[in-house]
């Protein structure tokens, strides 16, 4: 197996070789932190917001949802906050010209001194046998020093973020004499706010026109049409409103493939409460959004909560869940209790009254709200590079398989004629019309058996069925299963019930109730 930075190399590979991810506008050398989805990447992320859509609208009779407009009025943003901090600190090389969000500069310093303890630690655990790492760490003499710049940095790098001290930002770069990787100097301009929103103007005329902006969020759309859903509606709180669509952000450190992206995709829920009762229910959503994630298959150990200890000054508690990529632990989804900070400010701003009566308590209030926030390509990308498998089979050869849960797969059965002869291309058609109405199938006739079925398991499609001359004479085919590769004769008669019962996501959906 590869290790993990060539492991990842390979699953971008992969993704663009099976019709997953391209780089959007490839022949023209791509754009930078824009992909766009091929034939398989399309259906697999359809297959995931739908997931998330009927667990979330669905299987919850509180919970409506909606789809707002990606343009909003600009006043939104101001109310919001984002017009006025949502910044990124950077800093430019003055050689190379090239920008650098500055807290991840510093950050990739830690980070590389990380790297240095963790070599030392390797190291001595090889040579000596009951190795103690806890005595180790804190005995071994360059192992100390490099924890203790670790700590210092840390320490000044966390106040120079909640005190919005650019200058102290610069100095930290200075001190710890970082260089620019494409000049070699270390010759930076001063840390500067840079604002993520992608303004443009609306209007034909230029005096008329103002700047609106894309999206940086979706949830500011759920916000101002809280009212509009809960009368028309006709909601009781506690209910949620859903929504999936694009955000734009400009970030300027776009790595990781489709991890940081400036266009992408949100699956959002705000969940409207009474005042007091929020962390019982910021508590219910953690478990809920765990179990989601859980219903995925795979090993838990891959997931963990991290909560937040400073809190944006709008929440009163949040966490992450994490999962563990090919590049370490990092967010896939945000938890949020967010207070009435948003509505309460939409008010102030739009001023109109944005509050429900509720009839148990006889009074009005701004209710308090908790949100889930995921990144569905982020979420994409968890999946397909889990299951990603390199595989060493018993005679010797290898295959690569995405062992993805088939109730996501992008197609779930190939029918594949053994011969492209002897009726056996009109009987796999046959067999098409049967099971297509249901579930998204494909046929291939090119090649030999063995190379399709390959074909197949790198696309993840859970089940081959294969039509052989023994299918004229009795209406049986074989069905191979993608991970084990063991094969079974069926009727065909039988085939709608059987593929529906391992692909379907209502199963999943029945045991995540
Ligand atoms: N409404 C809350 C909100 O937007 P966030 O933590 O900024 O919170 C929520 O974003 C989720 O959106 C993240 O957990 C991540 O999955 C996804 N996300 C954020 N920025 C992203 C980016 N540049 N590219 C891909 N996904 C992103």
């Amino acid at each position: 197996m590869a290790n993990q930075e060539d492991l990842f190399k390979n699953i971008i590979s992969h993704a663009k070789e099976y019709g997953f991810i391209f780089p959007s506008s490839e022949i023209y050398d791509g754009l930078s932190a824009v992909y766009d989805y091929g034939q398989n990447g399309a259906e697999l992320k359809k297959n995931i917001r739908e997931f998330w859509w009927r667990s979330m609208v669905q299987m919850n009779e509180n919970i409506v949802g909606i789809d707002a407009a990606i343009f909003m009025h600009p006043t939104t943003w101001k109310a919001s906050g984002h017009v006025d901090a949502f910044n990124d600190p950077l800093i430019d090389n003055k050689d190379s010209k090239k920008r650098y969000r500055a807290d991840v500069l510093i950050e990739d310093a830690a980070a590389k001194l990380e790297d240095k303890i963790k070599k030392e630690v390797e190291k001595a655990a090889k040579r000596f046998e009951n190795f103690d790492e806890a005595m180790f760490r804190s005995t071994n003499g360059r192992v100390v020093e490099y924890q203790k710049k670790i700590d210092e940095i840390n320490t000044r790098f966390k106040t120079a973020m909640e005190n919005n001290d650019m200058a102290e930002m610069k100095q930290i770069i200075v001190d710890l004499e970082i260089v620019c990787p494409i000049s070699g100097t270390r010759n930076w301009t001063d840390v500067r706010q840079f604002n993520l929103m992608f303004g443009t103007q609306v209007g034909s005329v230029a005096e008329d026109s103002s700047t609106i902006y894309l999206r940086p969020e979706t949830a500011q759309g759920i916000f101002v049409n809280f009212l509009n859903v809960q009368k028309t509606g006709r909601m009781k709180i506690p209910f949620g409103i859903a929504q999936t669509g694009k955000a734009f952000r400009n970030e300027i450190v776009a790595r990781q493939f489709i991890f940081r992206m400036r266009e992408f995709e949100q699956m959002e829920m705000q969940f409207f409460v009474r005042p007091g009762t929020q962390k019982e229910w910021y508590e219910q959503w953690k478990a809920a959004r765990m179990n989601w994630h859980r219903a995925m298959g795979f090993d838990a150990s891959k997931y963990r909560f991290h909560d937040h200890v400073k809190l944006a000054h709008y929440a009163d508690a949040a966490c992450d869940i994490e999962f563990e990529f090919p590049f370490g632990f990092k967010e896939l989804e945000g938890i949020h209790s967010r207070t009435d900070f948003d509505l309460a400010n939409h008010e102030k701003f739009s001023g109109k009254k944005l509050q429900y009566f509720d009839p148990e308590l006889n009074q009005n209030y701004v209710p308090y709200v908790v949100e889930t926030s995921i990144g569905l390509d982020r979420m994409f990308l968890a999946i397909m590079s889990t299951a990603y498998t390199e595989e060493k089979l018993d005679d010797g050869s290898g295959r690569v398989v995405l062992n993805l849960p088939a109730f996501l797969a992008p197609i779930k059965a190939a029918v594949l004629p053994l011969l492209n002869k002897d009726g056996l291309p009109e009987k796999a058609k046959e067999v098409i019309d049967l099971l297509k109405y249901d579930h998204i199938i494909t046929s291939e006739e090119k090649d030999t058996i063995g190379k399709r079925y390959r074909r197949q398991d790198a696309i993840g499609t859970p089940y081959c069925i294969t039509v052989d001359h023994q299918t004229l004479e009795d209406n049986t085919v074989t069905i191979r299963e993608r991970d084990t590769m063991k094969q079974e004769r069926v009727s065909i008669d039988r085939l709608p019930e059987i593929i529906d019962a391992r692909v379907s996501m209502k199963h999943v959906l029945k045991k995540l109730a």
